[in-house]
């Protein structure tokens, strides 16, 4: 019975017709859906994955422009990979953490302490970046427990912040619309300004921006209290709310606050973390900055695996060592933490990443930037910025005022649908369009990508004039 579904489940996908959609409508919870459709939407299914391309169930081919969710780095369908995961499931596909330990994750620990900053050592592997996260913000509560100061727990973070799905991650999170019907540990979170350049009030020159951003950051330190608050978490791009390159200095004048007044700095690294810089991490090889926690997770495997992480800083770990309380249990785990097929296929990752794959993203960024950017002489265009291999498209009703509000709303979706028919995935996030493709991603391949969005946002104006949406 088992098997004969299996195959029935195989068959759909072969044939690419639509059962498996509708299966998914009857049985499947997908992610972030609306009250009105839970349960009963029809996404588009992918059947095949090669290289920057994935197929869509009609067959057609397109360019996966955001890499799956910031993940797909070295591309899709690698043999290695596949090959090290099955090897390793055929030699140990699991042992407890609890009571024992597999040599790919020590190994892997290791080569991380390698390519970290500072004096970044430890790793503790978790299950995916939610879980990172809230793996780092336990263990700055248990930090400070340990060393006596129960009330020192706050967590500061930034309007346009993603950092996960689980309660606590998810209580960071800034972007709109996120938490409007969502419970969370509000009473744990003080918020800020995003460092969005582009966002800036009308008139202020990008350095006074970053001065008040820096202002901002010093004044609450002071109003809530450095005794009162355990950890900033960041991301040093903010990723899902648009990428967000932070003004100049802005992060490492961050750090130095944090550090005068002992609050711990984490570095969100799910989406930066494993080349979308072209680095192995981005936190000291991009922005120069030595974080206490770097939380990551996607790029590691790239995507071929569940797997995340946080590393911990020496200092820390000493710190708790040397306490006065030894017996102090930090009661945190997860079944699948230092799981080794994940950890094994990482290795591999890691291997491909630093034989060539991150040499050709730091190449071949400039190019994908700059291409990009020609978008720019689009009316509906407001700003296209980025870094490394991530870059958002962002449109505007108007570029004076930059009202994205006037618009649609879901003029990014317009845009996919376009580029869908056009063979292009795109990441539509309200009015932006994120473009994050595999870091493997060749110069034509590159062009093809730029044109193929080029015509999806022309047939989106087209079509908002005609609807009288728009009248730029
Ligand atoms: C910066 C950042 N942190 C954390 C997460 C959560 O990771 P996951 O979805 O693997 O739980 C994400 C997911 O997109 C992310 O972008």
């Amino acid at each position: 019975m088992a098997a004969a579904r299996e195959i029935k489940a195989r068959e759909m996908i072969d044939a690419g017709d639509d059962d498996a959609v509708e299966v998914a409508k009857r049985h499947l919870v997908q992610p972030w859906p609306y009250a009105g459709s839970v349960g009963a939407e029809a996404r588009a299914l992918i059947g095949e994955g090669d290289g920057i391309y994935i197929t869509d169930a009609s067959g057609k081919r397109l360019i996966d422009g955001p890499a799956g969710m910031w993940c797909i780095n070295v591309g899709h369908r690698r043999e290695e990979l596949a090959r090290v995961m099955y090897d390793q499931a055929m030699a140990l596909s699991y042992n407890t953490p609890w009571y024992t330990m597999n040599a790919p994750s020590a190994e892997l620990a290791r080569r991380i302490a390698d390519a970290a900053p500072g004096d970044l050592s430890h790793t503790f592997f978790t299950t995916g970046g939610s879980s990172a996260v809230e793996t780092a913000l336990r263990f700055m509560q248990f930090y400070n427990n340990v060393r006596g100061r129960p009330e020192k727990k706050l967590i500061l973070s930034r309007g346009g912040a993603y950092h996960g799905s689980t309660y606590l991650s998810a209580s960071l999170n800034g972007r709109p619309r996120d938490r409007d019907w969502m419970d969370g540990a509000d009473e744990l979170v003080v918020k800020l300004s995003s460092p969005n350049p582009f966002r800036r009030p009308q008139g202020m020159s990008v350095p006074a921006f970053t001065d008040f951003l820096v202002d901002q950051f010093r004044d609450t330190v002071a109003r809530v209290g450095a005794d009162r608050i355990g950890a900033f978490v960041g991301e040093p791009v903010q990723a899902s709310g648009g990428v967000v390159v932070p003004p100049d200095g802005y992060l490492k004048r961050i750090r130095e606050i944090c550090r005068e007044n002992d609050i711990l700095y984490v570095s969100d690294e799910v989406v930066t973390g494993f080349g979308r810089l072209g680095h192995v991490f981005a936190s000291g090889d991009v922005f120069g900055i030595d974080p206490d926690m770097i939380t990551f997770a996607k790029g590691v495997t790239s995507g071929y695996f569940p797997l995340g992480g946080v590393i911990i800083s020496e200092r820390l770990l000493e710190e708790l060592r040397r306490s006065n309380h030894p017996d102090a249990l930090f009661g945190h785990g997860l079944t699948y933490t230092s799981h080794p097929i994940g950890c094994a296929v990482a290795l591999k990752n890691l291997d491909l990443l630093e034989d060539g794959v991150l040499q050709h993203a730091r190449e071949i960024a400039p190019y994908f930037q700059a291409r990009l950017k020609t978008l720019e002489e689009l009316p509906l265009v407001g700003e296209v910025r980025g870094v490394g291999l991530m870059a958002c498209v962002e449109c505007v009703a108007d570029r004076e005022s930059k009202d994205p509000l006037q618009l649609d709303k879901d003029v990014g979706k317009r845009i996919d649908a376009h580029c869908h028919e056009l063979g292009l995935l795109v990441r539509p996030l309200i009015n932006m369009c994120v473009m994050s493709p595999p870091l493997i991603i060749s110069r034509e391949q590159v062009d093809d990508m730029v044109a193929i969005l080029r015509e999806g946002i022309s047939r989106t104006m087209d079509d908002l004039r005609k609807e009288g949406v728009w009248r730029g």
